[in-house]
């Protein structure tokens, strides 16, 4: 961990005592029982729909012999479960909403290993999400390598007037090819590459089908083969900053497991049916246990 980085000013007081620390959006504070069992986490694992989120808890609780699950109260922003040694948390749609819950998670993490940075290190993150494929077709599961915004560039925030604060927003390569070795021998693809996050889900994927239509067929498809030509395999909304603020604090162990839901050189809307979506969905999913089974299990 990058102890320079973490915000020593305010955590330190929650870990002594002086005050307590409010996750918010989560609905739980340092000062509740019900974080007490949560002192074991070993993974925090994020996905953008709540429902997703009971569901994998549900999976993961059934792979621990029916494991005990602990539900937080507030479910109005991000639904959050804990079971056998893993926290489950949904973010929401887009950069600003996942990194809410991803601070707040950071915090709680911090709070719950007692500011120790080698037991920090040992938590794995992972976001789960959908992507658009760049020239993969719907059902490749990809594994992030390196999260960048629309213009290629790293994960960046305006710092006011003044300038811009850059994040690195790779992802360790020894736990995509992790991933990757533990998957493969799934009846779907799973491939490892670069993912743009979009800070829109039209304007900024180059979108035609948005209710304001800024680009053309030409500059789409030229953004799109860009992107491929520089190593892009999906879009989707959150992984640059993840891996911006997980880096930023040092943590080593994180990934983004992402299925696509279709092919972005071949159009814009999302046609699959709700089997194909399901079973996309389920995939991603699959790929997920199979790294935390062959770490977390054996
Ligand atoms: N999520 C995105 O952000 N983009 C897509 O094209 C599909 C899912």
């Amino acid at each position: 961990m990058k102890t320079e980085n973490i915000n020593h000013e305010f955590l330190d007081g929650v870990l002594d005592g002086g005050h307590a620390d409010v996750y918010y959006h989560f609905g739980v504070s340092s000062e509740d029982a019900l974080l007490e069992p949560l002192r074991d986490v070993k993974a925090v694992i994020m996905a953008g729909s709540g429902g997703r989120i009971k569901e994998f808890a549900d999976h993961w609780s059934s792979l621990n012999g029916g494991s005990e699950i602990v539900a937080f109260p507030k479910e109005d922003r991000f639904v959050t479960r804990y079971t056998a040694g893993v926290l489950f948390a949904s973010h929401g749609m887009g950069m600003p909403s996942a990194s809410i819950a991803l601070q707040e998670l950071m915090r709680m993490v911090f709070f719950l290993k007692r500011g120790d940075l080698a037991a920090m290190d040992e938590v794995f993150w992972a976001r789960v999400g959908t992507s658009g494929g760049v020239g993969l077709p719907g059902g490749t599961v990809v594994v992030t390598s390196e999260g960048v915004m629309a213009d290629l560039k790293p994960y960046r925030l305006l710092q006011g007037g003044s300038g811009t604060y850059w994040f690195d927003s790779t992802f360790p390569a020894a736990v995509y090819d992790a991933i990757i070795a533990a998957n493969s021998h799934t009846d779907f693809e799973v491939v490892s590459g670069k993912t743009v996050a979009g800070n829109e889900f039209f304007l900024e994927q180059f979108r035609l089908d948005g209710a304001l239509r800024l680009e053309t067929e030409d500059s789409k498809m030229e953004w799109l083969q860009w992107l491929h030509d520089n190593g892009v395999r999906n879009i989707e909304m959150e992984g640059a900053m993840m891996a911006g603020y997980l880096n930023h604090w040092g943590f080593p162990k994180f990934a983004m497991i992402c299925c696509t839901l279709l092919n972005r050189l071949e159009g814009d809307q999302v046609t699959a049916t709700p089997e194909q979506l399901h079973k996309f969905s389920e995939d991603s999913g699959v790929v997920l246990f199979n790294y935390l089974k062959s770490t977390l299990l054996s």
